[in-house]
């Protein structure tokens, strides 16, 4: 009787939508070579299966209470999750192993590998226990997950309260555990690191080196390779930077939201290159003030745009009843306001011309990939490291420095699309999109990482 080749690949993605998306892309291009794939999900945030009929779909209880799920805080969210998850997401694997245990030779599929977010703490002596090989899937840049475990030391070290205690005349100065990161990026990453988040990191860290390897989405040479080689010093586990995972499959979703239909016949009424596209991915929130500043910064360039503002992302309110109506009919007459965007095919449209960005490292990539330069306005974590490495090493883009200001956002607006120093912002871009782009084609570093990839887990 002949023996079924095919190999299970077990997903564990967290309910995120910066964590779902390079999962599921994950999840194709893996399917793409030759591999079954079974994704384990929360009930929270569950991913569209009707979107994906050749993957299966298992959801396990969270536990969360609908307060729980609107939380904005991060670190909570991820804390209960983990505890929570742990009992169910054991049920759920140890059925599957004895079910692939049980089937006859011919329809036999083996599980090749567990692959989980870093994030997930509980999965790696478990996986460990069931002898499963686990793969770490990290979301955020190679630079920002390496160095991020030194944090809790350099919080430890410092004195406590943070503002206040470095000198103004320091503030640029850069922190050199942490390039090209400056003092005055590092007090808002501190600023959120708690006791809870070092005692976090440190299970990260500890489970990661434990793993049978790491995974870095949307990261490549091109992007990361100083912190790729010592990356494969400090954690000797082998380390794949497969690339900008959306550039395997691009155009296709796995959207959490619904996105907004008319994005893109509007965007092709525009001029090429002339609309600044506004978005801070789907945590970030921000209060009414800065809100309004946004918005008169918006109007006040006189640019065409296209703004995202998620349901419930402005501070005490729904959507958009902070702006006075007669401003709203000024924006609508500039531009386009939406609750969500299809954000891939928005950055790709031609009429594009900037991307005033919170830079998770997801919108970062995607716009690298298509080459549009960035305005940034980091709010928390590695968004601060990502929009440095935009503004100060890349310098493809123009960095607000905290400062959400209509004059200060009005200004950037005006310099990135219609100054000369746009024109070499764009042109230090092309070159930037166009070396990433090799690194995903034939032979290129992220594309043969990911044979690399492919043979490490067939070899389980
Ligand atoms: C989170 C963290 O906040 C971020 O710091 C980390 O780097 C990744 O995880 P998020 O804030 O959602 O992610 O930002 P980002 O990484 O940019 O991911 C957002 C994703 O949602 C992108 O893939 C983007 O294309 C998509 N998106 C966003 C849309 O499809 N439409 C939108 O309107 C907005």
């Amino acid at each position: 009787m002949e023996k079924s080749n095919v190999r299970r690949v077990i997903l564990f993605p967290l309910p995120l939508q910066g964590c779902i998306n390079p999962m599921i892309q994950l999840a194709k291009i893996l399917h793409s070579r030759g591999f079954s794939i079974t994704v384990i999900h929360t009930r929270f945030n569950a991913p569209k299966a009707s979107s994906h009929p050749l993957f299966t779909f298992l959801q396990i209880p969270d536990g969360l209470s609908e307060a729980e799920t609107r939380t904005h805080d991060v670190t909570l969210l991820l804390t209960l999750l983990n505890r929570s998850c742990e009992s169910p997401f054991r049920d759920c694997l140890t059925k599957l192993l004895q079910i692939a245990d049980s089937e006859t030779e011919e329809k036999k599929q083996r599980i090749s590998c567990l692959i989980d977010d870093s994030g997930w703490i509980f999965t790696q002596p478990f996986a460990q226990s069931l002898n499963l090989p686990r793969l770490v899937l990290s979301t955020y840049k190679v630079s920002f997950f390496r160095d991020h475990f030194v944090l809790p030391q350099i919080r430890r070290e410092m004195n406590l309260p943070l503002q206040g205690s470095i000198n103004y005349l320091e503030q640029d100065d850069p922190v050199e555990e942490f390039l090209p990161l400056r003092k005055k990026d590092l007090i808002r990453i501190l600023d959120a690191e708690t006791e809870v988040l070092d005692s976090y990191s440190d299970m990260i860290l500890e489970t990661t080196k434990a793993s049978s390897g790491i995974i870095f989405v949307s990261s490549c040479e091109e992007l990361d390779q100083e912190s790729l080689n010592q990356a494969r010093q400090d954690f000797k586990v082998p380390i794949f930077a497969i690339g900008p995972s959306h550039s395997y499959f691009p155009g296709s979703s796995s959207s959490l939201f619904t996105p907004d239909e008319t994005c893109i016949p509007w965007l092709d009424t525009q001029e090429d290159k002339s609309v600044i596209y506004v978005s801070f991915g789907s945590v970030a929130t921000i209060s009414k003030q800065e809100f309004l500043e946004i918005a008169w910064g918006i109007r006040n360039s006189d640019q065409p745009f296209l703004w995202v503002v998620r349901v419930g992302s402005v501070h005490g309110t729904k959507w958009l009843e902070a702006i006075p109506e007669e401003t709203i009919d000024r924006l609508n007459k500039k531009g386009k306001i939406v609750k969500w965007a299809a954000q891939q095919d928005v950055l790709k449209h031609r009429a594009i011309g900037g991307f005033l960005t919170h830079n998770g490292w997801n919108s970062t990539v995607e716009s690298v990939c298509e080459g549009v330069p960035m305005i940034c306005s980091p709010f928390v974590w590695d968004q601060l490291l990502n929009a440095r490495f935009v503004s100060d090493v890349w310098m493809v883009g123009l960095h607000l420095e905290g400062r959400i200001e209509r004059n200060e956002i009005e200004r950037a607006i005006k310099r990135l699309l219609l100054e000369t120093e746009g024109e070499a912002i764009r042109k230090r871009m092309e070159l930037l999109k166009e070396k990433v782009g090799r690194s995903v084609k034939q032979n290129g570093s992220a594309y043969r990482s990911l044979g690399h990839l492919v043979d490490h887990i067939s070899s389980f």
